[in-house]
This record gives structure tokens, C-alpha cells and sequence, in this order.
């Protein structure tokens, strides 16, 4: 696995090894946490390459002897691509490419990577289905999109499985609140216990598909477990399939983080204008991946904030 370190890398790192799996993971640490591989480092089924995917001799040692790749290194952010465009290019097309081309040159049996929901773009559907995306809005969702062409064209072209899995707006504990690229709901939730007023850019009503990280843990299994011959060289949407406006989501983490300090329910939120290049709606449809991969969420938004507040609470107070 790529970027086992980082927030989803590394929940899917420990699902992996309580399944008796052996994990190796290839992460250079540029936004991963060896705080997130704690428990995986003890483990004798886990090997860590510390390493960059623009390099590619550590490419292919990371895929040596290897049955699939879960690629999961990427720089993340749609404000950080904005500001420098050709790192987050090299690294999520450039890297991209000298994984699946060790990958393939190693004799890995599938390669399964994490595309984004941002490939959508200026589409205007209400729903997202796969077939139907618009042009890109920012050099990630570019650098998204050039992955997945590259992936479509390597299955084409030699035959190699490839599954791309366009994640919708991931949470879950070990999502970092720190730094000017963090994700909404951690950066909110670590504000929120500190009672200052997190900003909203726009009014609120802006929505998202939020998906607990279990969900797309188990959409990762499903990939490498389907023997469809159909449900390959394809990409699906992971998400839980429900709207949520930022403002109903600032409400419900309030809610909450309020049973663990009564204080917080008072916290109002500042409003702000809207960020380049983000997308004003995003919901996914799942059917595909409920149909080819099996795939059923388990967690809701509530569930999975339900969750993830313990873990907020616990790890963000200090
Ligand atoms: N979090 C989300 O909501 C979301 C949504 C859509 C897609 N994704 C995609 O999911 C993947 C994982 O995202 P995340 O939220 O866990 O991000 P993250 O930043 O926590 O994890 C990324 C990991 O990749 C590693 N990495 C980055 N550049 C690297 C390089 N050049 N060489 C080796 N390792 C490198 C980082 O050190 C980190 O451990 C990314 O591909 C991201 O684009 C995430």
C-alpha cells in the first residue's frame, strides 16, 4: 500500500492486519504520521518503506512480491493544488504512474487506487453518477482525473486490473485538524473544543456526501476480493449516498461534541465567502458499487460523527 501512513492509509493498514493480511507500506511522510502506524509497527506481518512515489526504485521494492496495491499516497486539497500546481502534479500523476507501471512490471494482480469525487467538476447532475463528469476545477481534481485516464488506459492497453474509487469527502478519527489544508469536519471539530467560532465559507448550504472511513475501508476489500470480470478497469463512487449541508453538519457536531463539554453547544459559527474551486454540491450515486462490488455502507454521517467525536475528543483537547 501507498500512503499507509496518512488518514485513510492507515485505518485501512489496521483493518488489513486484523484480517491476518501482510501489509507493506510505501509513505515518505509528507502529510503521514508514524503516530497513525503505532499499533501496525508492532505487528510482524507489517513492513514499512519509507519513500517517495516520484522515485521509482522505491516503487518498485514497495511492490515486490506483492498481490495488489491499495494506492492511497496522493497530495490531498483542492486549496493546496491551487497554490502549487506542479507539486501535487508530480506527485499525484507522475508518482501515480511509476506505481502502476512497477505494479504491472511486478506481476501485481490488481491495482486499486483512490481517485476523488472532485473529478465531477462542473457537472451540474444533482446525483453523480460515474458516466457523467464535467470539467475539472482545480489542478487536483485535474491530477484525479489523469489518474484515472492513465489506469483505464494501462487495463486497456496490457491487460492489468485496475479499480478506481473515487472517495466522497472522508472522515474518521486520524484526519488531521492541523495546517491551512485540513478538512472541514476535523478542523471544525478541534475549533469547536477549543470554543472558537470555526468559519463557514459561504452560507451553509453547500452539501456533501461525508463518508465515515469505515465505509471506504470496506469499499478497498471489496475491490480486491471481486473475481467479476466486469467489476474491473472501472471507477466507482464511495460515499454513503446522503446529502448533508455544511451548515447541518456544523449543527450535528456541535450536538455532539456538547455531551463531552455543555459549553460548545453556545460556539456560533463565523461566515466566510466561498474557496476557489470548490464543487457547491456533491452527492454521489453508489449504485454501481452496489451492484458490481457488493458494496453496502455501513455508517451514516450521524453514525460515523458519532464515532469520530470520541476520537476527536480524546486526541484534539490538548
Ligand atoms: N480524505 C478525503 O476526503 C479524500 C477524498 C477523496 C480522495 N481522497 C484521496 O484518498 C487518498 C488518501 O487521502 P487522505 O485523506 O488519507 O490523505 P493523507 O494526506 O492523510 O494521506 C496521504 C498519505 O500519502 C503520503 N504521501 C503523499 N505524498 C507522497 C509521496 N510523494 N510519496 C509517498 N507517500 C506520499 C502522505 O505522507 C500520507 O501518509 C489520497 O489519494 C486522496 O487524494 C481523500
Amino acid at each position: 500500500m501507498t500512503g499507509g501512513a496518512g488518514f485513510i492509509g492507515s485505518n485501512l493498514v489496521d483493518a488489513l492486519l486484523r484480517q491476518g493480511n501482510e501489509v507493506v507500506v510505501l509513505d515518505n511522510f509528507s502529510t503521514g504520521r508514524m503516530e497513525n502506524l503505532r499499533s501496525a509497527v508492532a505487528d510482524p506481518h507489517f513492513k514499512l518503506i519509507v519513500g517517495d512515489i516520484r522515485d521509482e526504485r522505491k516503487c518498485r521494492e514497495a511492490v515486490s512480491g506483492v498481490d495488489y496495491v491499495l494506492h492511497q499516497a496522493a497530495l490531498g486539497s483542492v486549496p493546496r493544488s491551487i497554490d502549487d500546481p506542479l507539486t501535487s502534479w508530480g506527485v499525484n500523476v507522475g508518482g501515480f504512474a511509476n506505481m502502476v507501471v512497477a505494479a504491472k512490471k511486478a506481476g501485481v494482480k490488481r491495482f486499486v487506487y483512490a481517485s476523488s469525487s472532485s473529478v465531477y467538476g462542473d457537472d451540474a447532475s444533482p446525483v453523480k453518477c460515474e458516466d457523467r463528469i464535467g470539467e475539472p476545477l482545480s489542478p487536483y481534481a485535474a491530477s484525479k482525473r489523469a489518474q484515472e485516464l492513465f489506469a483505464l488506459n494501462v487495463s486497456r492497453v496490457y491487460g492489468f486490473e485496475t479499480v478506481g474509487l473515487r472517495y466522497f469527502n472522508v472522515f474518521g478519527p486520524r484526519q488531521t485538524p492541523n495546517g491551512p489544508y485540513a478538512a472541514v469536519i476535523p478542523k471544525f471539530a478541534s475549533m469547536l473544543i477549543h470554543h472558537e467560532s470555526p468559519v463557514i465559507n459561504g452560507d451553509g448550504s453547500f452539501s456533501r456526501d461525508f463518508t465515515y472511513v469505515d465505509n471506504v475501508v470496506r469499499a478497498n476489500e471489496l475491490a480486491i476480493l471481486t473475481e467479476q470480470k466486469e467489476a474491473v478497469d472501472t471507477v466507482y463512487n464511495i460515499a454513503y449516498g446522503e446529502r448533508t449541508t455544511i451548515g447541518e453538519l456544523y449543527a450535528a457536531l456541535r450536538e455532539e461534541l456538547a455531551k463531552f463539554d455543555p459549553e460548545i453547544a453556545a460556539v456560533a459559527p463565523r461566515y466566510g465567502s466561498p474557496r476557489a474551486g470548490d464543487i457547491p454540491h456533491s452527492l454521489a450515486s453508489i449504485d454501481r458499487a452496489r451492484k458490481l462490488l457488493g458494496y453496502a455502507p455501513e455508517f451514516d454521517a450521524a453514525d460515523g460523527l458519532h464515532r469520530a467525536v470520541l476520537w476527536y475528543w480524546e486526541n484534539l483537547k490538548n
